[in-house]
């Protein structure tokens, strides 16, 4: 690690996204979770978002394999939405990124509309892109409905369609399989989310949690160009992940500082979750060297 980038690390910094990606070697970030303004739909202290030029950064920034989280929802306006989401997701694909996959972040506690004639919104997108293949999945498991069940001479498929033709005994259904692409979070009700009281619009700890465990490991970098009140350089931090976090606005960074403050890295130890004294030490001497 050079040693401007050695500065920026574990930190949160005030300035232009784009400023500051450019100052940032090739291949350097092994994960990006972050959310654009939406279509000016809440003002963030007046600040523009140059976002064709974040996006030509983002793919020069991140590493082969890593991901970008973009969680984004469209405006409403004259009667229309806005579509920008898709534009955004087309514009990744052309700067190179695969759209690997296209998630549904629903919320419990959708705010109420006072549209007429259309369906309460209560969701937004959660674009996974890739830089080529991706290079880390822990998938989150879930429970099997049907776990153990002996499907005798056929397969699932065909026990569920009625039509038990194969003469193979199936394997009993496993007890775990990866879960679906659409999560479901409370928004802001959460004590931890509660402490982004400040910020009209921060996603909740538990996605940042869900993303980050899922797509780097512990050490990796996570990179949120756009970060308002925190949220994801607070859970990598707890997650033993390293992080930089960049906000225009001088408020939220400090919002931001204030979250960090007092929550020491964390890391999963043959005792359980720990402070981890140890592992700062190797990013100290990155730091010295
Ligand atoms: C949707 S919010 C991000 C909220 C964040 N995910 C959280 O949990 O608090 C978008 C953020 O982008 C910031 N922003 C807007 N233009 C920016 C720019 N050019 N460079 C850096 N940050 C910018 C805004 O200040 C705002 O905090």
């Amino acid at each position: 690690m050079n040693m401007s980038m050695a500065r920026l690390v574990d930190t949160i910094i005030q300035d232009d996204c784009v400023n500051v990606l450019k100052g940032l070697p090739d291949a350097s970030i092994d994960m990006v979770l972050t959310s654009p303004p939406y279509d000016n739909l809440r003002v963030y202290e007046g600040y523009s978002f140059p976002f064709e030029a974040l996006v030509t950064e983002l793919y020069r920034v991140v590493k082969s394999g890593s991901v970008v989280v973009w969680v984004v929802g469209d405006a409403t306006i004259a009667g229309s939405e806005t579509g920008s989401s898709f534009r955004q997701a087309l514009h990744f694909q052309k700067v190179g990124f695969n759209l690997h996959d296209t998630m549904i972040f629903r919320k419990r506690n959708p705010i109420p509309q006072i549209y007429r004639r259309r369906y309460n919104n209560e969701f937004e997108y959660m674009f996974v892109f890739s830089k080529g293949v991706v290079k880390t999945h822990n998938p989150i498991m879930i429970d099997c409905l049907h776990a153990g069940l002996e499907l005798q001479s056929t397969t699932y498929k065909n026990y569920s369609k009625g039509q038990q033709k194969r003469k193979k005994m199936a394997n009993p259904v496993k007890s775990q399989k990866i879960k679906g692409n659409i999560w479901e979070y409370v928004v802001g009700k959460n004590a931890e989310d509660q402490e982004a009281k400040g910020h009209p619009a921060p996603f909740p700890c538990e996605l940042a949690r869900d993303h980050i465990r899922s797509w780097s490991n512990i050490d990796d970098l996570v990179l949120d160009p756009m970060s308002g009140s925190g949220t994801t350089c607070k859970v990598a931090r707890e997650l033993g992940r390293h992080f930089i976090g960049i906000d225009v606005s001088a408020d939220y960074c400090s919002l931001a500082r204030d979250r960090l403050s007092g929550n020491r890295r964390k890391i999963q130890t043959n005792r359980g979750v720990e402070d981890d004294l140890i592992a700062e030490l190797p990013l100290l001497e990155k730091l010295r060297g």
